[in-house]
């Protein structure tokens, strides 16, 4: 892996429940440098946000998760992780499909369809953020995908087998790249990054909050990461990531 620490330390299984929890469970128990990567073959129980669950069939795409260690980083200002890992994906997606987007909090989309979801856990003590274990799950060689979700695969863009190993390293150059930016200081360029690709971002979309749809403009996204949405009656409210939902 030609990075500096994101990757290095690289921990392979065959067949986990979930990596996020393998992660959490070894940083309670043993030693994890920072940028280490627990990557599984198979997930029997990968979990998805709002306690969604994570579906790909075995061997043929990425479900791993990178230990990071931001004790720089204020809690209030934790959305920038989301955002720096949603880029990262969104930065290698980006070398294989075209028409690439984030969607709100931080799923990746290829032609408005899923090809990764991310899944961050943080650890916090105090006013601080002692670790985040980062999952992520990209499509990238599965052909078929359950008919209700409309997702897709780096090998669907392509229309080739991909190496996965080869998108890792990408996933963990990118996110080496982000990660320093963060902890160099510069907020402003990761949230001007993330919006530059933000799906809807400026235009009318569907948006469900309790059980009522609307149609409403994406303005922003507030410093703790709360979608600011106008609807069509001019009224502007924050939204967090489990009251409302964004409908494509
Ligand atoms: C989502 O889109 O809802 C997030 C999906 C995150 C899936 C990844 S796969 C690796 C890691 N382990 C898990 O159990 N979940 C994440």
């Amino acid at each position: 892996m030609r990075t500096l620490f994101i990757g290095r330390q690289l921990i392979l299984l065959d067949v986990v429940d979930s990596t996020n929890n393998y992660a959490a469970m070894m940083l309670n128990t043993a030693k994890l440098s920072e940028g280490a990567v627990i990557m599984a073959q198979e997930q029997t129980a990968g979990r998805g946000q709002r306690g969604t669950v994570w579906q790909a069939n075995p061997g043929e795409n990425l479900t791993f998760s990178i230990v990071l260690k931001p004790d720089f980083l204020a809690v209030k200002e934790q959305f920038l992780l989301s955002q720096i890992v949603a880029l990262a994906v969104y930065d290698t997606v980006a070398e294989f499909c075209g028409d690439v987007q984030i969607k709100w909090p931080n799923d990746v989309l290829a032609g408005k369809k899923k090809i990764a979801g991310i899944l961050i856990e943080n650890n916090i003590s105090g006013e601080r953020i002692s670790s985040c274990i980062a999952g992520i799950g990209l499509n990238v060689n599965q052909q078929q995908f359950p008919d209700e979700i409309p997702a897709t695969s780096l090998m669907q863009c392509t229309k080739q087998t991909v190496d996965r190993d080869a998108v890792l390293e990408k996933i963990c150059s990118h996110l080496e790249k982000w990660y320093l930016a963060l902890r160099n200081g510069k907020k402003t360029e990761i949230r001007q990054a993330y919006l530059q690709h933000l799906l809807f971002l400026g235009k009318p979309a569907q948006f469900r909050v309790e059980e009522i749809r609307f149609t409403g403009i994406i303005t922003g996204i507030d410093e703790s990461g709360r979608l600011k949405v106008t609807n069509d009656k001019g009224e502007s409210a924050c939204y967090d990531v489990k009251e409302i939902s964004l409908l494509i």
